[in-house]
């Protein structure tokens, strides 16, 4: 079958930002020009006033399979990742039992490959039970399929352990995320601060963070193997990673759009679904993210879609889970930096589908040949947030009842149609 997406503002960072269609047939982008006949195809896809984007890539999420599905399966989380306009996720690995061999691998891609949703692709465990005491197989888990690996969710607090994981992750060449924290210092339940004071809850400081993203820049220098950091949160973090950059160091660095929407206010009250670990921080630290965007310091947004139970969630604050849905509500977040003037609508895009992509080494782009993984934009779009309508099994959000502008209205992987509003 062909398909032809025709009018729309077709953007593919740096390469093409005009009014274009584009052909596809059998799962394939076969001609991206204007005026192409609605005759070559037999369906028609009228994408007038809308963007045309290369796939959106979310490289940080929880699935909750194996082991919690009562929070997310495979299943329900591809098609929250595909009704965000995500046309790939990469699922962290603290699931149970921990994604740290082939078996669990291969279960998650066996899994994924009968959904009807956004592709997966798994990030395996740096060490055995996310413990930080050896390594995992890493050589294996490549062949296994896994695509990077991280202990997310905890740190590595050995830093000889972080440095021979760095090698044998070079070596192997699989990309290496860290959850950076210095847990001795972050053994409170929110930001340190003033809402902290008042609510009366142990506060995280932002060195909790930044000390431990200074560890692996020095690690990242001393082995020569890429660093992803994930969740920035802090401006000390932001000002570490733009150093290194400057001096040529290869790290990388995410952030996601809580921190770059909201701050520790959002706590007030006790309000569980603002807890999530790193914590939200100040006005400070949310300018000071907001500034390592649009100055490339940080390179990707990703979500941490980290979906919770009102179990975890419906609890005393210091007791609640951390983590907040996010891969609904990721896209409209992030237009709003575009019409803040934070970043260009190129940038946003380069930020979730092009960075992941060259971070990970996954295929991205609008491409004659390439895959037709596209995510189609309706910026003008108006909704409001109801959590009870995601197609994620959990509610965990801090963006309930908001008004957002702009929405995913068709999301195809490889020429399949996985969503659509349109
Ligand atoms: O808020 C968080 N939730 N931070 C993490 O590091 C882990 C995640 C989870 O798995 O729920
Ligand atoms: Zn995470």
């Amino acid at each position: 079958m062909r398909i032809l997406i025709k009018d729309g503002r077709v953007i593919d960072p740096g390469r093409l930002d005009d009014t274009a269609d584009i052909l596809i047939e059998d799962g394939k982008i076969i001609e991206i020009r204007p005026d192409i006949p609605v005759t070559s195809a037999s369906r028609l896809i009228a994408a007038s006033g809308k963007i045309v984007s290369p796939g959106l890539i979310d490289m940080h999420v929880h699935f909750r399979e194996p082991g919690e599905e009562y929070k997310e399966t495979i299943e329900s989380g591809c098609r929250a990742a595909a009704h965000g306009g995500f046309t790939a996720v990469c699922t962290m690995p603290n699931t149970q039992p921990v994604n740290d061999n082939r078996q669990v691998t291969e279960y998650i891609l066996k899994t994924a490959s009968r959904c009807n949703g956004s592709r997966v692709y798994p990030v395996a465990a740096i060490s055995p039970g996310l413990k930080g005491e050896g390594l995992c197989e890493y050589a294996e888990l490549k062949e296994a399929g896994a695509i990077a690996l991280s202990d997310d969710g905890n740190p590595v607090r050995n830093s000889l352990l972080m440095r021979r994981a760095l090698e044998y992750a070079g070596g192997v060449g699989l990309p290496l995320i860290s959850h950076s924290e210095e847990t001795d210092l972050s053994a409170g339940a929110m930001n340190e601060g003033e809402t902290a004071t008042r609510l009366g809850i142990p506060g995280i400081p932002n060195a909790a963070e930044s000390i431990a993203v200074m560890r692996e820049i020095a690690l990242c220098e001393l082995t020569g193997v890429p660093v992803h950091i994930a969740h920035v949160s802090t401006a000390q973090s932001v000002h570490a990673i733009r150093d290194a950059k400057k001096r040529g160091i290869p790290v990388t660095a995410e952030t996601a759009p809580h921190y770059f929407t909201l701050t520790d206010k959002a706590v007030d009250e006790y309000n569980t679904h603002a807890k999530m670990n790193p914590p939200l921080r100040s006005e400070a630290d949310r300018n000071a993210v907001r500034e390592g965007l649009a100055d490339g310091t940080i390179d990707a947004i990703a979500t941490d879609h980290a979906p919770h139970s009102v179990l975890e969630k419906e609890v005393e604050f210091d007791r609640a889970a951390n983590g907040v849905v996010g891969l609904e509500t990721s896209l409209a977040l992030s237009l709003a930096l575009v019409r803040e003037k934070v970043l260009s609508l190129s940038q946003m895009i380069e930020k979730m589908s092009v960075n992941p992509a060259r971070i990970l080494g996954l295929e991205t782009g609008l491409k004659i040949g390439g895959s037709a993984d596209i995510t189609i934009i309706d910026p003008e779009h108006n909704w409001t947030v109801k959590a009870e309508e995601f197609q994620s099994r959990s509610r965990n959000t801090p963006f309930e009842g908001w008004e957002m502008k702009g929405k995913a209205v068709l999301t195809m992987v490889e020429g399949i149609i996985v969503c659509s509003i349109l």
